[in-house]
């Protein structure tokens, strides 16, 4: 009788095993996603909520793995690798996509963006739907998500920044970013370009005096530790996309592109809630680690004055027309450009 319960028992569990085996599909994936930031920020947040989401409508078929702090490669990188197909996923700054789609550039025209509900707005409507399509084209890479992270505030280790003269001598790190760089450029000093996965150590090195990102990013990356001021610019409004290789999303079923585009909707709507609830704690916990903070002059007109004159018209051409500046000016309810 023992002996016949114990084989019952085998042979249960021998079905068991042959059944979670036949209802594990074989295309089941667990995805590698790069995040240019390190932990406690939007890119991080923005990446959990997307793998939640994924697992939750793919019935847990599909999940991911975030590799933070540049492990996969420089932001620019991971463009290139999902482009060739090496990388599925890849969490960065607009800024460093830019590069490989111009068109993308009317997000990081200086002081166009102007808050949170203005990168919401021009996301995830019908100029973001634009975007998305010159991204495949252009860089074979595709948006699903878009994380907010707020304004890129400037910091550097030197003195405290409230106007343009301040600038003056102060080495500042930017992105590969043609746009950026003729921003720094027209507010009368030479940036010095350098991958985001270096910035850390040549700010540390004191290679570099100063960057901008958001406050968030700042937190997430601890430049605290080698920065000593902040000044509160609002040149860009940071938006961060969560791209798959345009090869990965086109080797999926039709119901797994679904599953895909859904979690990255969701993901996107917890980045802004993200955003909302944690920029003023991560701002105050800043000061409380030792960093000063100022506001520019007279309202930053001066900044904003230069950047606009200056960098605007040279772009106009890169980003499809000073039509697509005025697209985006409309859908904010602002005068278009002549
Ligand atoms: C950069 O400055 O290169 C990026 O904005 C960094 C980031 O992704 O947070």
């Amino acid at each position: 009788m023992k002996l016949l319960l114990r084989t019952n028992a085998i042979t249960m569990a021998a079905i068991a095993v042959m059944l979670a085996f036949s209802i594990t599909p074989l295309s089941a994936k667990d995805y590698n996603i790069a995040v240019g930031d390190g932990g406690g920020g939007t890119q991080e947040a923005l990446g959990k909520a997307f793998i939640e989401a994924l697992k939750k409508s793919t019935g847990g078929k599909h999940t991911g793995t975030l590799f933070l702090n540049g492990q996969l490669g420089s932001e620019q990188d991971t463009v290139n690798n999902a482009a060739i197909g090496t990388l599925d996923f890849s969490i960065l700054a607009i800024n460093n996509i830019t590069p490989f789609s111009p068109t993308v550039g009317s997000l990081t025209l200086p002081y166009v963006i102007l808050s949170l509900e203005d990168a919401e707005k021009v996301t995830q409507g019908p100029i973001g739907e634009q975007l998305i399509k010159n991204t495949v084209r252009d860089a074979g890479v595709r948006i699903i998500a878009w994380a907010y992270s707020g304004f890129r505030v400037l910091t550097n280790s030197k003195r405290p920044v409230k106007s343009v003269a301040d600038l003056k001598g102060l080495v500042i790190r930017v992105p590969k970013n043609a746009i950026m760089i003729d921003t720094y450029k027209a507010w009368g000093v030479s940036p010095t370009p350098m991958a985001w996965s270096e910035t850390f150590a040549g700010l540390q090195q004191k290679v570099v005096d100063g960057q901008d990102n958001p406050y968030i990013t700042v937190y997430a990356m601890k430049f605290d530790e080698v920065q000593k001021y902040v000044t509160n610019i609002r040149y860009i409004f940071s938006i961060e996309p969560l791209i798959i290789s345009e090869a990965t999303y086109q080797s999926l079923s039709d119901e797994d592109k679904a599953a895909v585009i859904k979690a990255g909707k969701e993901a996107t709507t917890a980045s802004a809630k993200f955003l909302r609830e944690s920029e003023s704690r991560i701002k105050a916990d800043l000061v409380k680690k030792g960093m000063e903070i100022s506001d520019p002059e007279n309202n930053e007109k001066e900044f904003i004055d230069l950047a606009t004159k200056a960098v605007w018209p040279k772009f106009y051409e890169s980003i499809g027309g000073v039509e697509r500046l005025n697209e985006v000016l409309k859908e904010l309810g602002r005068d278009p450009v002549k």
